[in-house]
């Protein structure tokens, strides 16, 4: 079986990841930037990692980009987040990110990091902003991924990542 993992980050934790993947799997890894597009129905799977962002997994614009020449490809999708592990915020992630011909295709989760300190200006400034809004809530009725942001104070570095979290992906591969 010839595969390919393409992987999409910001901070580093779905690049660790996706590196993971390469090590158990054999298959190479490359960056959205990287990737040769002409190659790609070369391979009989595809393993896209992103990074989540406002809900949004990363990988999944340059999915849609290529997706008619890899229709026919095993295609899995691994996103990476703050949020602890949860079945429902994972279909939740699946529901809003993959329409149309995209639904059938298997998400994968891993929980990454989060460290205020090293964000962009851009990105330390929504979760401030966000952390505010959150703030006025009773804990209890905190989203997953609130509470994930709510539990590292700005000047902490949360790091979740966990090869143990390959383990769904691997098997069904
Ligand atoms: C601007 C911003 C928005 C984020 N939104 C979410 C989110 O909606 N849900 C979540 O669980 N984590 C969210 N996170 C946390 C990231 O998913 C987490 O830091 C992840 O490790 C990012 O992957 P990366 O290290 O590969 O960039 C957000 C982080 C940033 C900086």
């Amino acid at each position: 079986m010839k595969g390919l993992i393409i992987y999409k980050t910001k901070y580093g934790s779905t690049k660790k990841y996706a590196g993971w993947l390469s090590e158990e799997t054999g298959f190479p890894c490359v960056s959205t930037d990287e990737a040769d597009i002409k190659s790609l129905p070369s391979y009989d799977v595809l393993i896209f990692c992103g990074g989540v962002y406002a809900s949004g997994i990363s990988c999944v614009s340059f999915l849609k980009k290529v997706y008619d020449k890899i229709r026919d490809k095993k295609i899995m999708i691994f996103a990476c987040a703050a949020s602890p592990y949860d079945e429902r915020f994972i279909e939740a992630l699946a529901e809003h990110n993959l329409k149309d011909g995209l639904k059938d295709i298997p998400v994968f989760y891993g929980r990454g990091g989060f460290d205020m300190k090293g964000m962009t200006f851009a990105d330390r400034t929504l979760c401030r902003m966000l952390r505010k809004a959150v703030a006025k809530k009773e804990p209890k009725d905190y989203e997953l991924w609130e509470s994930a942001l709510m539990s590292v104070s700005e000047d902490e570095k949360g790091d979740w990542t966990d090869k143990a979290y390959l383990e769904p992906l691997l098997k069904s591969l």
